[in-house]
């Protein structure tokens, strides 16, 4: 059985299950809540997927996270497919709770190790497209960096748009892309829609950089690999020495960069992402009359698919009207 084949179809209705789900609290104020309706709907959409699968990125520990913990075990269970699970149900919760764009509802699958199983630490990122795969570098300086990108992109330094999260840390970041005469677009939240957006052609997104969460890098690699884009990635050494050492234990080495290769290795990968709120790539879910209309990128790495899905549901049983 092919990974890629059994569960594309189903990963399109999981995400737009959350997405659907976590909708109805856009602009509500209540970011919790938001990421608490993605993350039970997920949940229970993942419950008739035909695969025994485990959670490897998820909500965090099983102490800590009700639902969707990592290691949790996911699908209709022993005899169907064997995979690894990689799930941000909500990526971006700030997002949808203030209806700020680029809200999605993502998953990732591969086989048994196919996925990189990353602690929930800082990881510094540096995220480019096709043209520019192989021609960075997280040890080159930033201007130097941005100038590969151009040169692979045939534009000027000053026409490359630069997306890096708005936060405090990044202040010497920003100096360094302003000297070098690039464009940064800041983000409040949601660094994984920006590394996929940098992977396709047309965003006017042609790099991510800085420092964000690990698992969204993991799930970072999952899309770049299948859209042939590059993520390089080092692990941040947290301060407080539990969480070191316990990372540690689990193999990571802090100095060294995780390429996309190393963060998704796997051989057949699935990707999925539904959009939540209206962003670069995707449309938002749109409630009307009578259907729910998503927006979701479907993405495999073996078999090279590539889909935009544009999908109304029809909630009533009358006959629904649909506007191009
Ligand atoms: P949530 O969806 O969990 O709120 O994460 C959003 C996000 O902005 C990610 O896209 C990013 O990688 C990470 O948080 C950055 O973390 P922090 O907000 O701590 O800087």
């Amino acid at each position: 059985m092919n990974i890629e084949q059994t569960l594309s179809e189903d990963f399109l209705r999981v995400v737009e299950t959350a997405a659907i789900a976590c909708s109805t609290s856009i602009g509500h104020g209540d970011r919790k809540h938001s990421d608490f309706l993605a993350v039970e709907a997920m949940r229970r959409a993942m419950e008739s997927v035909p695969m025994d699968g485990t959670i490897v990125i998820g909500e965090g520990e099983r102490d800590e996270a009700p639902m969707l913990y990592i290691g949790e075990k996911v699908g209709m269970g022993p005899g169907h497919l064997q995979v690894d699970i990689a799930v941000d149900p909500l990526e971006g919760t700030n997002l949808c709770a203030t209806g700020a764009p680029n809200a999605i509802a993502v998953m990732a699958a591969s086989e048994r190790g196919g996925l990189l199983y990353a602690p929930d630490l800082y990881m510094e990122k540096l995220v480019v497209g096709p043209a520019a795969k192989g021609k960075v570098s997280l040890d080159a300086p930033v201007g130097e960096n941005l100038q590969a990108i151009a040169r692979a992109l045939d534009r000027r330094v000053s026409e490359i748009t630069v997306v890096v999260l708005d936060r405090p840390r990044h202040e010497t970041l920003i100096g360094d892309i302003r000297k070098a005469g690039a464009r940064i677009q800041l983000i409040g939240d949601g660094d994984l829609s920006a590394a996929i957006a940098a992977a396709v052609s047309g965003t006017n997104v042609h790099a991510v950089m800085g420092t964000g969460g690990a698992p969204e890098g993991v799930l970072s690699a999952a899309a770049l690999k299948c859209l042939n884009g590059e993520i390089q990635g080092r692990l941040k050494v947290d301060t407080n020495t539990a969480t070191r050492e316990k990372a540690e234990a689990m193999g990571v080495d802090f100095g060294r960069i995780y390429f996309t290769e190393d963060l998704a290795p796997g051989n057949h990968i699935v990707f999925a992402a539904c959009g939540v709120t209206k962003g670069n790539l995707l449309e938002g879910v749109r409630m009307f009359g009578h259907g729910i209309r998503t927006s979701t990128l479907l993405l495999t790495h073996a078999s090279r698919m590539i889909r935009f899905v544009d999908t109304v549901l029809v909630t009533a049983g009358e006959q629904v009207t649909v506007r191009f």
